[in-house]
């Protein structure tokens, strides 16, 4: 297979990468390990006219509406939590401590600082009903919560606390939190069963320069690569007037993905 990355200088532009920029975008790993460093308050908007005071990403509002327009789902679902500050997460972890207990609240409240909830690409979903419980809301594997779930990673959405990762993730399963990452990578995770601890780990596999993680959706492939943040600022070539997104991991480095139309002939050359 070719390298389908162009290295010809007159194609390519130069972009400049700061080294804080490892810890924003949609993308960034936010766990026990790696807490939230980015700034976000900005780029908040309400997720649902009804619910004023939860506040999401303005893209993950975008695409959880469509989503949501799709299903009809806001007639059967409700926001439970989005955006917290800092403050607010300490507030839920104290007061779950003091409700539940040390064990329960390790299980289902992250950290301050580390928790989802604080990077706006995070939001919990429950069960429209009488009494909604807001650490463990009710999304039950059934009916229109289901078929949010099956939609979710088209709209660039994970269930991000799945069963059986629970060693990975280091949070007990929660079937009401999803968290946004973008397209395509919420479908190339749903697909391989990857929480977001391993998909970061996978994608260091296809550092940029060398052969990028590929996927095919419609006509266009989108190229996946890594890389990693020089101490100071990080500079690399781009192809020119091709659509791209960066985001940083929150760990070491950056996630580049690129855009690009090819027909059933480029396809083949570059398979050849
Ligand atoms: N419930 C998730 C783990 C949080 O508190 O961020
Ligand atoms: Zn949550």
């Amino acid at each position: 297979m070719k390298n389908p990355i162009s290295k010809d200088p007159a194609c390519t532009k130069k972009v400049t990468l700061p080294r804080e920029g490892i810890h924003s975008g949609s993308l960034i790993l936010v766990n026990a390990q790696y807490r939230f460093q980015g700034k976000n308050n900005d780029l908040l908007i309400p997720v649902h006219d009804p619910f004023p005071d939860i506040l999401l990403n303005r893209r993950a509002v975008v695409l959880l509406s469509e989503l949501m327009q799709e299903i009809d789902g806001w007639r059967h679902i409700v926001p439970v939590s989005g955006w917290r500050s800092q403050e607010e997460q300490q507030a839920i972890w104290d007061d779950t401590v003091k409700e539940s207990g040390l064990e329960f609240t390790r299980k289902y409240v992250a950290v301050p600082g580390h928790s989802e909830h604080q990077t706006g690409l995070a939001i919990d979903l429950g069960l429209k009903q009488e009494h909604v419980d807001f650490i463990c809301p009710e999304f039950p594997y059934t009916g229109i919560c289901q078929t949010f779930r099956e939609k979710a990673a088209k709209y660039g959405f994970i269930l991000r606390y799945p069963a059986g990762k629970e060693h990975v993730t280091g949070i007990g399963h929660e079937p009401w939190h999803f968290r946004y990452v973008g397209a395509p990578h919420a479908e190339i995770m749903s697909s391989k069963g990857l929480t977001l601890e391993e998909y970061t780990d996978f994608l260091t596999r296809f550092p940029y320069g060398d052969m990028p993680y590929q996927h095919v959706s419609g006509n266009k492939t989108i190229y996946i690569s890594y890389i990693r943040a020089d101490q100071g600022e990080t500079t690399l070539n781009l192809p020119e007037n091709l659509p791209y997104s960066l985001s940083g991991n929150n760990k070491d480095g950056y996630i580049l993905t690129e855009w690009r139309t090819e027909n059933a002939q480029q396809r083949e050359l570059r398979r050849a």
